[in-house]
């Protein structure tokens, strides 16, 4: 049975006095005789007064924490269809060599001879993602997809003031962007210091030529493009927007984000015609599409690879292969600079790394296979009561509208997303992309069977039939039911005090 009696903050629980553990007085001396603390710290490195924690016994911490969590959805506990963000199942064999101490407990001040394991499986791991993306040199330190996005831009930026041009560097400002990217693209142009130029797409979800053409010139450094892009449609003019962009001298960043559709089927480094190249630099999204954790945040993973002339202008360290066996590379004159201290977040590039390994290169083909299977079957069933817009044929993800039922019945894409936590699903993602009205973005991942994708969709058709006062207020049935979206964004409080 579910306990719900304590939603307290653990600082209202807290009770003068009351200890998890009680550890007997010091007994080692210090250098002066003493066993305090003051004995054995210069007094200016002492705190005035203890720190206040809140002061509760040890059931009482564990309890606490535990009950918050279990008022969390999780992937291990609920079906997840949100799009985009894509939670796949993370495979527990991964976590187990993700833990084991000869990569868990290593340091990266270590002297190299001492973690040649662990530096031979990130160099392995930059090759396997150099063959996936068609690409030809890598580089595993971003921290997430969106960091791997802002790397890469500044790779593009030190390229173009490298060039010789009329003895200034090459001098382009604009980053060409269609309107349904993720926010992170124009956001990381932006913090590149380059312009964002945002580019129309069609009813049918691809980039409009005529105003991808109209926006083109000689001041454009990157076109960054999401491909499969934002709505689950692969871009169909891939290989002339690849060229024109060449022919201008600008170069093509993928957001790779969405790899997990096309893995082992096509690559992004392949998509020009032949010989001029297509993507310069793409990021992955591990978490998305190598079944890491989803940070929420906190530490991730966002690699990059570029073609080979881009490679001289990827931050140091990379690992590389020498005849003694496998070192970090410093030794980077015209890097960009840094974009993080060390090499990257080790545990999950090894999850991602073990991901890899296991399937190889048939079991990858495989999985995007059958993201894109899950998607359109679930699709199939959706669209006869829920329109879905670009809802021909889509790749691991397809966007539906709630717009006429918003306006008919006035049930928006949020009543619905709130409607089906009740039911025992996590919400897909909405509002999101901006180009559809009343977005509802699934994604079901390839892990899930045909019996969760039968009923989910049952569950959908369900709730649009329900009474809209009904929805309006769900969810019923979780601890709590509407926060406010955006107030902890807006005014952060990060004290009970
Ligand atoms: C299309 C797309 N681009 C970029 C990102 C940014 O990745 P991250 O959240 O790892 O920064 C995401 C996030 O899921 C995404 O879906």
């Amino acid at each position: 049975m579910k306990n719900t009696h304590d939603t307290k903050l653990i600082f209202e629980l807290s009770k003068p006095g009351c200890r998890g553990a009680v550890l007997p007085a010091c007994d080692v001396p210090s250098p002066d005789g003493g066993c305090d603390a003051s004995d054995w710290l210069p007094a200016d490195a002492l705190a005035d007064a203890p720190p206040a924690l809140p002061e509760v016994t040890e059931p009482q911490v564990v309890r606490h924490f535990v009950n918050l969590s279990q008022q969390n959805m999780s992937v291990d506990t609920h079906f997840y269809p949100l799009g985009s963000c894509t939670m796949k199942y993370n495979p527990k064999r991964n976590e187990r060599a993700a833990a084991m101490p000869g990569f868990n407990e290593v340091h990266p001040y270590q002297p190299e001879e001492t973690i040649q394991g662990m530096l031979e499986m990130l160099y392995e791991l930059q090759e396997i993602l150099n063959e996936i993306s068609g690409l030809d040199a890598c580089c595993l330190q971003p921290a997430a997809g969106a960091h791997g996005e802002l790397t890469a831009l500044l790779v593009a930026a030190a390229y173009f003031k490298d060039r010789d041009f009329k003895d200034r560097g090459e001098h382009r400002t604009k980053v060409l962007v269609p309107d349904n990217a993720h926010g992170t693209n124009p956001a990381s142009a932006a913090m590149a210091g380059f312009d964002t130029v945002t580019v129309k797409t069609n009813p049918d979800g691809g980039v409009c030529m005529e105003d991808f053409r109209a926006k083109l010139d000689s001041d454009i450094a990157v076109f960054m493009i999401t491909n499969p892009n934002t709505v689950g449609i692969f871009e169909s003019n891939m290989q002339e927007l690849a060229d024109e962009v060449h022919a201008h001298g600008g170069l093509i960043y993928l957001d790779g984000a969405n790899m997990n559709a096309i893995l082992g089927i096509t690559r992004p480094g392949d998509w020009g015609r032949a010989g001029t190249g297509g993507a310069d630099m793409q990021h992955y999204n591990p978490h998305k599409t190598f079944s890491g954790p989803h940070g929420g945040g906190g530490p991730g993973a966002g690699p990059i690879c570029v073609v080979e002339k881009l490679a001289p202008y990827l931050p140091a360290p990379m690992v590389v292969k020498k005849e003694t066996g496998y070192s970090l590379d410093y030794d980077r004159p015209k890097a960009m600079g840094r974009v993080r201290a060390f090499f990257g977040n080790t545990g999950v590039l090894l999850r991602a790394y073990c991901y890899l390994r296991t399937h190889g290169p048939e079991g990858l083909k495989e999985v995007s296979e059958n993201a894109v299977l899950n998607a359109n079957y679930l699709l199939a069933k959706v669209k006869h009561f829920l329109p879905v817009p670009q809802g021909g044929r889509c790749m691991h993800e397809f966007v539906a509208s709630a717009s006429k039922l918003k306006s008919e019945r006035g049930i928006s894409a949020m009543d619905i997303a709130k409607r089906l936590l009740d039911y025992g699903y996590h919400a897909p993602t909405v509002y999101f992309p901006m180009t559809v009205k009343e977005a509802i973005m699934v994604e079901p991942t390839e892990t899930e069977s045909k019996e969760t994708l039968d009923a989910f969709a049952e569950t959908l058709f369900r709730i649009t039939e329900e009474e809209a006062e009904l929805l309006h207020d769900a969810p019923h049935t979780t601890t709590i039911s509407r926060p406010n979206e955006v107030q902890a964004a807006r005014n952060p409080c990060l004290s009970c005090r």
